[in-house]
């Protein structure tokens, strides 16, 4: 371990998420435990560029870890992204003698990351959004907690949906990314799910809609991810209309952004924090912390991008030319499988959702 590191930072940015307060407890513990002090900076780069910070103890991340949002808070900030905002945030740091930060959002924030380390402030990466829409790594911090609020309420409209003969038709969460939805509706027992990834063949589903109504079935969800833009509402006028089941619409939006952490999230956020630390210590940077087969490990932030617009067919021309056949391949390979489980999972809740 270096000794290099007299005190390093940690920020949110991006959308927040639940566990991002247990993850800068696990980070400020780690490091105070290492000997080397933690200066909370508050609302992310913006913040940054300000000089918005405290030295934190112990102390100031006692009885968070429990709560959501981010005592933190989060900014976006354009500013930061110009020559000059990156320039005054290297001036902050050396000022106020921050050695290395550890920054918690998404691929926004990892840009941010990837930046200060390229102007000499080494900076570790770690997945705090409920989107889980950062393909290196399986789980994202606060993807957990709003799968389980989003079955909460779905199982509750459920309850009415079933004494009414109703559907609900419910619009969740996930920026472009299906993951929010593909996973709750199976969850829930959606009779259909729809997302982006996947071409949604409507004539059949609402077939196999009419088939369980004629069979008895009283309850009907329909759970879409908001990544299908414009698509939930008028949908559940249609499928009102060519069912005859009395339909309602349901954007659960920012509600499932907040609340107190699973167990999955808080678990995930101590090793994720713990492993931030020790790369850092470890002179590593540009990092970014994954688990991935439900081992805790880190991809090299320009690896994590690049395959990230890989897996959401984005990649630009010369965006693979810093890496090796061998890597390429291994990015393709890489995303196939993940791209083969989500196909799988939705297969299977089109299999049993009659
Ligand atoms: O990235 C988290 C997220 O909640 C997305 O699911 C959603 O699309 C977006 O942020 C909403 O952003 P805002 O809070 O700025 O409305």
């Amino acid at each position: 371990m270096t000794t290099k590191f007299r005190r390093i930072g940690v920020l949110t940015s991006g959308g927040d998420s639940p566990g991002m307060n247990a993850t800068i407890r696990a980070v400020t513990r780690a490091a105070l435990e290492n000997g080397v002090e933690v200066m909370g900076i508050y609302e992310g780069y913006k913040g940054l560029m300000e000089g918005n910070m405290k030295l934190f103890s112990e102390r100031d991340v006692s009885n968070i870890l429990n709560h959501g949002g981010t005592i933190l808070y989060s900014a976006r900030s354009p500013e930061f992204k110009t020559e000059e905002g990156m320039a005054r945030a290297v001036a902050v740091c050396e000022k106020n003698q921050i050695d290395g930060i550890v920054a918690i959002g998404g691929d926004g924030t990892f840009r941010g990351a990837t930046d200060l380390t390229l102007r000499g402030i080494p900076c570790i990466g770690l997945p705090g959004t409920i989107d889980n829409d950062i393909t290196a790594t399986d789980y994202s911090i606060g993807y957990d907690t709003a799968m389980n609020t989003v079955i909460e309420m779905v199982d509750r409209l459920r309850d009415t949906c079933e004494s009414h003969a109703r559907c609900d038709v419910v619009e969740v969460m996930g920026r472009n990314a299906g993951y929010i939805a593909l996973n709750t509706g199976v969850a829930v027992g959606a009779s259909i799910i729809v997302v982006d990834e996947i071409a949604f063949d409507e004539d059949a589903a609402i077939e196999r809609v009419i088939e369980a109504k004629n069979n008895g079935k009283r309850n009907f969800i329909v759970i879409v991810a908001e990544g299908c833009e414009g698509f939930a509402e008028p949908f559940a006028k249609r499928f009102e209309q060519k069912t005859g089941i009395e339909t309602k619409f349901a954007r659960l939006a920012h509600v499932v952004r907040g609340g107190s952490p699973t167990l999955r999230d808080r678990v995930l956020a101590a090793q994720m924090g713990k492993e931030a630390v020790d790369l850092l210590l470890d002179g590593k940077s540009n990092l970014v912390v994954c688990i991935h087969e439900d081992k805790i490990c880190s991809m090299d932030i320009g690896y994590a991008l690049i395959l990230d617009r890989m897996y959401k067919g984005k990649l630009k021309d010369g965006d693979l030319d810093a890496f090796s056949s061998e890597q390429a391949a291994e990015m393709r390979e890489f995303c196939r499988v993940k791209a083969e489980q989500f196909r799988d999972l939705y297969n299977t809740a089109y299999l049993i959702s009659k």
